[in-house]
């Protein structure tokens, strides 16, 4: 009989971070994962370590690929990154929610494939924190701020916590990407995430697709845990 674990059909609303310092490692855990992922998100911890490389051989492979750059430059600078970035076939691509910032991302990925997503206001930053900053804004008002404007933008979609889900589909309608990390099954360690959400609330909330890493990564067996996720995503 077929081990439940090997017959994982991958769901594309889930991203796996491959937050690791080498590429050995993030290579080691795609093959665990094999058929069960096909979305995978490259950060700046792996970038700094050969993962843009990486992140062409996935697209290789077959997989999407979310580049988690975060942008924030000059407008000139971050056309012409989005620009070159676009040209790596991968999927999706952050960048901060400024609005001459995700202006500019939107102009440089052209007529691309490449998905503009907008970091609205990082979730380390509190009220207070915005104020020392030198914001007269709460962080929910800016929050709200900058979902209207990456739309005005042009940008594709927001990172949003799960608590934000709503409020960004909402403003954005039903094409908006709501990509929604902080996700922790029940069954699961809450490591760092204070404010988590399941998978299935995350969705019903609002988002197009969740970011779920120690999870699935971290667990003894990688592919079963993916596979518990996408049951749970599958059965809304
Ligand atoms: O392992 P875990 O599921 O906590 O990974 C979550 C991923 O989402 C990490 O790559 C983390 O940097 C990213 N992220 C987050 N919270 C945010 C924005 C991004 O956890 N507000």
């Amino acid at each position: 009989m077929a081990d439940a674990a090997t017959a994982v059909k991958a769901d594309s609303r889930l991203i796996i971070p491959l937050d690791l310092p080498t590429v050995a490692e993030a290579r080691a855990i795609v093959a665990t994962l094999g058929d069960a992922v096909s979305f995978y998100k490259v950060g700046l911890e792996l970038f700094a370590t050969g993962g843009m490389d990486f992140a062409r051989e996935l697209k290789g492979q077959g997989k999407q690929v979310f580049l988690d750059w975060k942008l924030h430059d000059i407008g000139t600078t971050v056309e012409r990154s989005a620009a070159v970035l676009a040209g790596s076939g991968c999927d999706f691509l952050t960048v901060h929610g400024e609005p001459q910032v995700m202006t500019s991302a939107v102009k440089g990925r052209g007529a691309s494939n490449l998905k503009v997503l907008a970091v609205t206001v990082l979730t380390s930053l509190s009220d207070a924190d915005l104020v020392e900053m030198g914001y007269a804004e709460s962080a929910k008002s800016l929050v709200e701020r900058r979902i209207r404007q990456a739309l005005e933008a042009g940008c594709d979609g927001v990172i949003a916590s799960p608590h934000e889900a709503a409020l960004a589909r909402e403003i954005g309608g039903k094409d908006f990407l709501v990509v929604t990390p902080g996700v922790r099954p029940d069954w699961s360690a809450k490591n760092d995430q204070a404010r988590a959400a399941t998978p299935a609330d995350a969705l019903r909330a609002g988002a197009s697709h969740i970011v779920c890493g120690r999870p699935i990564t971290a667990a003894e067996d990688p592919k079963a845990a993916a596979g518990r996720v996408i049951a749970e995503m599958a059965g809304l």
